[in-house]
């Protein structure tokens, strides 16, 4: 629904000045991948390490915004999608506001992650495809979810009954069977310092 009478501010301080004090370049790191396939795990080291460095950082999780700002929305594709577009516009406010975003949610639809790339400038967008077998995932099964779907107590769950498309050009990979989460989190810091993402270093 538009609305005419609304009109829209400009802000009088910039985005660039709003990072350039904060020493870095705003972004979001969009973790995407299976339940239990470690994007939160490795969203909050990374933004520990961030923290660190006296990065500035928010991080938005799964199942921290269902409660909240998505309460109501389930996991149809329809939801799915609403989902994601609510949480693409919020990351998109911080960056805004000169953070580095690490957002952590299966977003299983490549429709919809490139939305919110397209939502942002570019370089602004970073993709990180946390690559875990299901079967990994289901053994790891750290909610005890995998175990209510074979039990047939959950419907449409990704990967076994709604489908999980995977990135075919993330910016990063991450196969968390074969890497530990100390080499996931250098593997990103790394990719995070070559591409000028830290300033005043
Ligand atoms: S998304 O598909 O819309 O991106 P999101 O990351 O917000 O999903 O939420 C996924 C989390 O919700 C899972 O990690 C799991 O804890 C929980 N969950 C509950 N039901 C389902 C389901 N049917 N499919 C996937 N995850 C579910």
């Amino acid at each position: 629904m538009s609305n005419k009478n609304i009109i829209w501010h400009e802000h009088h301080v910039s985005k660039e000045e709003r990072s350039s004090i904060k020493n870095q370049k705003p972004c979001i790191l969009w973790f995407t991948g299976l339940s239990g396939s470690g994007k939160s795990t490795i969203a909050n080291a990374v933004e520990a390490k961030l923290n660190e460095m006296q990065k500035h950082t928010y991080l938005l999780d799964g199942d921290n915004i269902r409660m909240g700002l998505n309460k109501g929305l389930g996991f149809s594709d329809e939801d799915r999608a609403e989902n994601i577009r609510r949480i693409g516009e919020v990351a998109k406010l911080f960056v805004d506001s000169g953070l580095i975003v690490l957002s952590a949610f299966i977003s299983p639809f490549q429709k919809e992650r490139d939305s919110v790339r397209a939502l942002v400038e570019n370089g602004e967008f970073i993709e990180i495809f946390i690559d875990t077998p299901l079967e990994v995932c289901e053994n790891r099964d750290p909610k005890g979810l995998y175990e209510k779907v074979r039990k047939g107590k959950i419907a449409d769950f990704t990967g076994i009954s709604s489908p999980y498309e995977a990135p075919q050009k993330a910016e990063i990979e991450i196969q968390t069977d074969t890497m530990s989460i100390e080499s996931s989190v250098e593997k990103i810091m790394n990719y995070l310092k070559r591409n000028g993402y830290f300033r005043g270093e």
